[in-house]
Formats: C-alpha cells, sequence, structure tokens
C-alpha cells in the first residue's frame, strides 16, 4: 500500500532553492519508478496537471503522453496555450482531443446542475478511456493528486479530476506532487520554465464553464458566457487585480431582458459579474472593485459581446451565495 502522509521532516518549499531540490528528487524518483516505460497524462491546462507534465517531459521526454481534452467549457484561449506551452515550446507528446461537439450536444436540453455536472465528468472518462486505449504499451497514469487531495479523500479515492477509468485499464499511479500543498505547486511549476498565467491562475472548476451558462447550455450563450469572462480578465489584469483577487468571472442566466441598441428594441441576456476572496472557499467576501473599473467592463461587454444587453455586479457573499451560481 502506497503512503499517503507527507513526512513530517518534509520541508516546506517557499523558495527557488528548495524546489530545484525538489524537483532533482522528483526526477531521479519518477526515472526509478517508470524507467523507460510509457505514461498517460490527462493534461487539462490547470496548476496540478501542468507541472506533473513539465516534470515527466523532464524525466522521461517522449515516453510521457499527455491528453488534452477540449470539452468546449475551457476558458477562451486555454486550449492554445497547452498546445503552444506543451507542445510546440516543451516538445511534449501531446495528443488534441476536440470533443466539443460531443459534449455539448450530449449536454443539450439538460438543465439541472448535477446532471449536468455528471454528463461532464462521464463523458470526460469515456473520450479519456478511448485515448487510452488508442496507446499501446502504457503501464503507468500519472495525476496531477496534491495533499489537499488525500486529505480530504482518504487514503483511497483517486483525484477528482480523473478517476473511474474500467478495470481492465488499471495503470500504476505516478503522482508526484502528492505531498504539495497548492502554493508549493506553483513554486515548483515557476522553477520548471511554466508561464506565469498558468502558474498563478485562479481556480477553475472541473465543469468549467457549463457551470456559468446557467440552465440548459446553448451555444450562442456558452460563448457569451467565454467572451465576456476574456473581457473580464483582461480587465482585471489591466487594473492590477490578477493575482490579488482570489476568483472572478462572468456567468450568463437563462433569461433575457429588454434593452435598447442602436435605437432599437433588443431584447437580449444580462452578464453576472462575480469577484470573491476567500482562504479556504467556505466562505467568501465580495472584492470592492472600483465603480469606474465596473463601468468599464459594462460598456465593454456589452459593445463586444453579442446578445447581451445588460451587466450586473453579484454583491452577495458566501454566505448567503455560493461563489458560482450552480
Ligand atoms: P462554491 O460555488 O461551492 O465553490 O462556493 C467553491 C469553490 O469550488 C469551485 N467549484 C468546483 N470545482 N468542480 C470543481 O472542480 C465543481 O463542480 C465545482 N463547483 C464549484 C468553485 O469555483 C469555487 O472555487
Amino acid at each position: 500500500m502506497q503512503n499517503n502522509v507527507r513526512p513530517e521532516t518534509m520541508e516546506r518549499i517557499t523558495t527557488p532553492a528548495l524546489a530545484q531540490a525538489f524537483i532533482q528528487e522528483q526526477l531521479a524518483a519518477l526515472k526509478a519508478q517508470v524507467g523507460n516505460k510509457k505514461v498517460l497524462l490527462a493534461l487539462s491546462g490547470g496548476v496540478d496537471s501542468s507541472v506533473v507534465a513539465a516534470l515527466l517531459i523532464k524525466a522521461i521526454g517522449q515516453n510521457l503522453v499527455c491528453v488534452h481534452v477540449n470539452h468546449g467549457l475551457l476558458r477562451k484561449g486555454e486550449p492554445e496555450q497547452v498546445i503552444q506551452v506543451f507542445r510546440n515550446e516543451m516538445n511534449a507528446n501531446l495528443i488534441y482531443v476536440d470533443a466539443v461537439d460531443r459534449f455539448l450536444d450530449k449536454l443539450a436540453g439538460v438543465s439541472d446542475p448535477e446532471q449536468k455536472r455528471k454528463i461532464i465528468g462521464a463523458e470526460f472518462i469515456r473520450v479519456f478511456e478511448e485515448e487510452a486505449r488508442k496507446q499501446e504499451g502504457i503501464e503507468f497514469l500519472a495525476q496531477g493528486t496534491i495533499y489537499p487531495d488525500i486529505l480530504e479523500s482518504g487514503p483511497v479515492k483517486a483525484h477528482h479530476n480523473v478517476g473511474g477509468l474500467p478495470e481492465d485499464l488499471k495503470f500504476e499511479l505516478v503522482e508526484p506532487l502528492k505531498f504539495l500543498f497548492k502554493d508549493e505547486v506553483r513554486v515548483v511549476g515557476h522553477e520548471l520554465g511554466l508561464p506565469d498565467g498558468m502558474v498563478y491562475r485562479q481556480p477553475f472548476p472541473g465543469p468549467g464553464l457549463g457551470v456559468r451558462c446557467v440552465g440548459a447550455i446553448t451555444r450562442d450563450r456558452l460563448e457569451a458566457v467565454r467572451e465576456s469572462d476574456a473581457i473580464l480578465r483582461e480587465e482585471f489584469a489591466k487594473n492590477g487585480l490578477e493575482g490579488k483577487v482570489w476568483q472572478y468571472f462572468t456567468i450568463v442566466p437563462d433569461f433575457k431582458t429588454v434593452g435598447v441598441k442602436d435605437n432599437k428594441r433588443c431584447f437580449e441576456w444580462p452578464v453576472v459579474l462575480r469577484a470573491v476572496n476567500t482562504r479556504d472557499a467556505m466562505t467568501a467576501t465580495v472584492e470592492d472593485v472600483p465603480f469606474a473599473l465596473l463601468q468599464h467592463i459594462t460598456q465593454r461587454i456589452t459593445a463586444e459581446v453579442p446578445g447581451v444587453n445588460r451587466v450586473l455586479f453579484d454583491l452577495t457573499p458566501k454566505p448567503t451565495g455560493t461563489i458560482e451560481w450552480e
């Protein structure tokens, strides 16, 4: 049975030197565990899977097979960034799976939030499984499990991003980050040369923009979520709020209100802005975003995002509101 308790003697990785020492130690351990065998990794582009990928690329190069599944619910520019960083810059063996139609077709007409989450999770496993079956000679599965995942889920539960592969696809697990906390993973990622935008990015839920396109997802409303989110992120970055505010995003509810555009009456969606701070996501406070910035973001979203005529700012702390809307 694998040891899942962080050694008491393990120093907290807070400096580049400590991160370098961790990296050297892990490279040796990974080479010893895997040898010249192949390893499969679901690479979402999130911090944890990206750091695992960067470590394994250093350790075993082309014997790491990364699978990036685009389920259509990623933020603007994310699939492109994964391809740019890992395939073009790090020369990774990366399989890009465009599963957008597959996911959106399955989700069509489904409005129940838990049902949406289930469909996204199950479909992800199915797509990943299909790719795994196409590969020959894979013996290991790498995962971006970090220490809080182990603390929260007990000793046996798999990392929340991947799990539930069928019995005949049982691989030996490779989990180089399993004793690290998130801040340590970020220091290691930075030392491995990953871009800041990837290493310091805000939390993003597994079901992605799917939980921010409230109710049954339609392609046009999903685009409104993606485009408004990109504008919000761009404006927060320009105005020094990136890295300061814990989580910020937009939501597009599934109702329309009347408005006026180009002197004509229009019936379009509202976009809701959410920006919160928290330590542990159990409670959260609302960021005091400057009013002029809110006005500027409103102006940009209503001018640039098709189908949107109104912007609202969610003033609700958690409790009573949750961070996400679904
Ligand atoms: P709530 O909305 O419950 O969110 O206040 C707390 C934190 O969890 C994230 N979140 C999720 N993350 N899968 C995830 O991986 C999910 O289904 C999910 N739902 C919420 C949310 O973004 C926030 O950081």
